[in-house]
Order: C-alpha cells, then structure tokens, then sequence
C-alpha cells in the first residue's frame, strides 16, 4: 500500500483532513457582497466535507464538491444525507489539475487547504475558467505570519510545502495573476487542534503501536507526529490564511 493511501485510510475518520472550523467558513462566506447572487459553488479537494455541508447551510443552489479519493465523497454523501441536504451536495471524483466543467461555470470556487496541491499560481490561471465574470475564489493557504522565521521550522517547510511565503507575497501573486482581494484573515489555532491535530495525534499514538516494528510505516507516523509538534512550538510564525478573491 502506498504512504498516501494509508494515511487517507485513516485521515477518513478525523473531522477534516486539514485546518479549518466552521466559524472561519461562515466568515469567509459572509466576506462576499450580499448583492452576489449564488447559483453554483464548486468545492475542490473537500475531504470528507465538513466546509461543504456547511457551505451547504449557507446558499440555497447547490454545491458540486469534487475530491481525487473516492471514500472521503462517500463519507460526505453520507453526512449529507444524516443532515437531510444531499439534494444540495453533488460530489465527483476529479483531479484539481484537470477538472471538467464548462468555462463560465460557477459562481464561487471554495478550496479549504487544498490549493496548495496543485499550487498557488496554477490554481488561480487553471480555475480562473470554470468561474463566471466577476466570480470569486475562497481558499485557505498556509502562509509566514512573521518574519525571521527559525532555521528549523524552515527545513521542515522547505520539503513540505517550498513555495510557502508570507501573506503579503501572497496577495502580490493573487494580483498578478488577475485576481482582486477582498478580505483575507488567519484561521485560529483552534482550528488547527480541534477538528485536526487532536484528533489526528490520537489516531497515530494507536497506529504507532500498530506499526512499530514496521520499518516502512513506523517513520513516516512519527514524520506526521513531528508536524503537530513543530506547530506547538512555533505556530506563531505559520498559520493558515483564508483569502477571499474575485476574478477581475
Ligand atoms: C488538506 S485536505 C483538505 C480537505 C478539506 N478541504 C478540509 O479542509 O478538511 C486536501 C484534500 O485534497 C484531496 N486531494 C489531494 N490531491 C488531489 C488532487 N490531485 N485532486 C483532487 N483532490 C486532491 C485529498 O484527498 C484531500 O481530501
């Protein structure tokens, strides 16, 4: 089995597979000008869709929400139908980097800690398509809060995520590629621990059990513990920016 396909089989059971609350999703939403009439929003790289169902609270169209791992949709159809809203959700199994929908399509793209992925740049150019004229792009990013950033936290950056840059670098790359910002903010650290990291350091005490004496396994859980760890001691310098933006 894949790394990636072993941690998603467990990853399935957090609350999200990534920072993010509900409070800093309604904030986001409410960023955009109530004269925007909402008749498509499309989710990209959802997860198990705790943004989704509720996004799915919020507007009254509904949501087409698109992941690459097929479990993670069937997840969300199943808490779509527990909270009676799956006539609203729609989900497809796409990859970010090549979806298929019609140019003009819709009216708000929303991608919690998945932009990243396919990378900031080619995610505004690639999608800016599939949003109709004036259309919106919501996502959250990780970024540098501060500046002399330590030496440690930067190695550990610079393998897992090398484009990462401070938020005023970022809104210059959102400007550059045609884009005008409408609100940003920083997620809480709550929102890294509640619905993510708690949960998350949970399941790998159980699976570094597990997989011990497993020289292929056991590493790459204490790689992921190590990330939890780095972000307790210096989660004042990164943090995850939520950025609101209209195609322009
Ligand atoms: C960090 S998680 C974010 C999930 C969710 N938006 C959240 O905030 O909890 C990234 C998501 O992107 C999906 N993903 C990864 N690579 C992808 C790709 N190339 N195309 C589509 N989805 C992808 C993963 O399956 C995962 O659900």
């Amino acid at each position: 089995m894949d790394v990636q396909e072993f941690f998603f089989q467990h990853y399935i059971d957090l609350p999200r597979q990534g920072p993010g609350d509900n409070q800093s999703t309604i904030k986001a939403f409410n960023s955009i000008p109530n004269e925007r009439e909402i008749k498509s929003l499309l989710d990209v790289g959802c997860g198990t869709g705790m943004q989704t169902i509720q996004l799915a609270k919020l507007i009254h169209e509904r949501i087409t929400a698109v992941d690459f791992y097929k479990p993670f949709l069937d997840k969300l159809e199943l808490t779509a139908k527990k909270e009676k809203l799956q006539e609203k959700i729609s989900t497809s199994v796409q990859l970010m980097e090549d979806l298929e929908f019609d140019d003009n399509s819709f009216d708000i793209i929303w991608s919690e800690g998945s932009i990243y992925i396919i990378g900031l740049e080619k995610g505004l150019n690639e999608w800016k398509r599939f949003l109709k004229p004036n259309g919106y792009l919501v996502y959250s990013l990780i970024c540098w809060l501060k500046k002399d950033i330590p030496e440690e936290l930067k190695e550990f950056w610079k393998i897992a995520y090398p484009k990462i840059t401070d938020v005023d670098s970022n809104i210059d790359i959102i400007v550059r590629n045609g884009y005008k910002v409408i609100n940003h903010f920083t997620l809480p650290e709550s929102s890294w621990w509640d619905n993510y990291y708690n949960p998350l350091l949970k399941k790998l005490e159980s699976l570094d059990k597990k997989y011990i004496n497993d020289p292929s396994l056991s590493p790459i859980i204490k790689e992921a513990a190590d990330e939890i760890e780095l972000f307790r001691k210096y989660s004042a310098y990164y943090g995850y920016e939520f950025f609101i933006i209209q195609k322009s």
